[in-house]
């Protein structure tokens, strides 16, 4: 009794130094000593009792189709893709990586490799969620994996996006917001114990830096990618320099640290907050986010846990950003406002507010 103990000590010890190497901070609040970048004004609009100046996106991880394992993960996503979607009705949907499982212990890969990337495409065919919201996808170590077993043009003929790091603009009448992916697998990928990192070269580096400078323009910026920055090795300034300008950075590739983990929030030195979201292929994970008058809110939520509530006025204290986020809107506010997600209400997804 007495060994098991000591033993699950040491194992929590070992835990706590992983987690702390993984992040600087274990911690997403503010501390008054970071620097700020320049404060910002924060004029109107002001979030009041009318439905406008926000959009609300969704983002989903590590999917990892898989044909052999788990047989409900396939008609799970394929529910997600086509009622889920449905009645959230995000502008767009971020998949960050690991779409297909892509691991056996056959040596026989091909054949499933294929199979696996094929339901993908069908489910999303199928659901057709490409025609009712911007769908955006991007590789992740196992979709990489692939690659090295395969033609170069595999991954484009099964998936939406193309090879590489992007910037995207999201346009709305009341604002321009960019997205910006960051790209770290490695091509071909190494076998699967070294693609628990990723490298971002210095070529790769100077486009993402010339993103950074356009997305300035915009109201706001998110950088999204597979990895967290802790598993990306960048050459200087670093990859978390270069997303200082953004309010957060989306990510998968850890998954929940097999249960001891379930939320890993962290923040930057600069500011950034950096959001891993659990998995969907074991944990049925997904992230609802919005942008309200530029601020952004988030909840991570659990598949067919109904309803879904998301608060975007006042937004959740411990993710604030003053350096890039108009905060003072918040005071000036009049009303409360949030987006509430339940597929009984006869008008699905619905913005409340409420006067304060
Ligand atoms: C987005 O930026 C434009 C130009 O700076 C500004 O006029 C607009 O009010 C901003 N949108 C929001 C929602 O703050
Ligand atoms: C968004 O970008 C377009 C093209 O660059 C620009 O014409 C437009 O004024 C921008 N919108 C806002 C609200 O800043
Ligand atoms: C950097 O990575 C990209 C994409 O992986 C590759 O095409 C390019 O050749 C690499 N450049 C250098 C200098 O290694
Ligand atoms: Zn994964």
């Amino acid at each position: 009794m007495l060994r098991l103990f000591a033993a699950l000590v040491i194992v929590g010890l070992l835990l706590a130094c992983f987690t702390s190497w993984l992040f600087d901070s274990y911690d997403s609040a503010w501390h008054p000593k970071q620097r700020l970048h320049q404060s910002r004004k924060t004029g109107p609009p002001s979030p009041s009792g009318q439905l406008d100046n926000i959009f609300w996106f969704v983002q989903v991880s590590d999917i990892h189709i898989s044909r052999f394992h788990d047989p409900k993960r396939i008609p799970d996503f394929e529910r997600f893709c086509r009622d889920t979607i449905d009645v959230i009705k995000p502008e767009l949907v971020l998949a960050t990586g690991d779409l297909t499982d892509a691991k056996t212990e056959s040596k026989r890969h091909s054949l499933q490799h294929e199979v696996e990337w094929q339901a993908y495409h069908n489910v999303l065919k199928r659901s057709r969620v490409q025609e009712r919201t911007k769908w955006i996808d991007i590789r992740g170590n196992h979709g990489d994996l692939l690659l090295f077993y395969f033609l170069d043009d595999f991954w484009e003929r099964w998936s939406c996006q193309k090879v590489g790091s992007f910037h995207y603009i999201h346009r709305t009448p009341f604002g321009n917001y960019s997205f910006i992916c960051a790209d770290a697998t490695l091509t071909p990928g190494p076998k699967r114990l070294y693609n628990f990192f990723g490298i971002i070269n210095q070529t790769q580096m100077d486009m993402l830096a010339t993103f950074r400078e356009e997305s300035l323009s915009s109201n706001k910026s998110i950088w999204f990618g597979h990895y967290t920055t802790s598993t990306v090795i960048s050459p200087f300034p670093g990859i978390r320099e270069l997303m200082s300008t953004a309010v957060a950075y989306l990510c998968g590739h850890l998954h929940t640290l097999g249960g001891f983990m379930p939320v890993l929030h962290s923040r930057h030195q600069g500011g950034t907050l950096e959001l891993e979201l659990g998995d969907w292929m074991v944990n049925r994970r997904y992230r609802i986010l919005a942008f309200d008058h530029d601020l952004l809110s988030f909840t991570d939520v659990t598949f067919e846990d109904w309803p879904a509530v998301l608060i975007t006025n006042p937004k959740d204290a411990q993710y604030l950003h003053p350096g890039v986020e108009p905060l003072g809107r918040i005071g000036s506010s009049t009303h409360i406002r949030c987006l509430c997600v339940c597929p009984l209400e006869p008008s699905s997804t619905q913005t409340l507010t409420y006067e304060k």
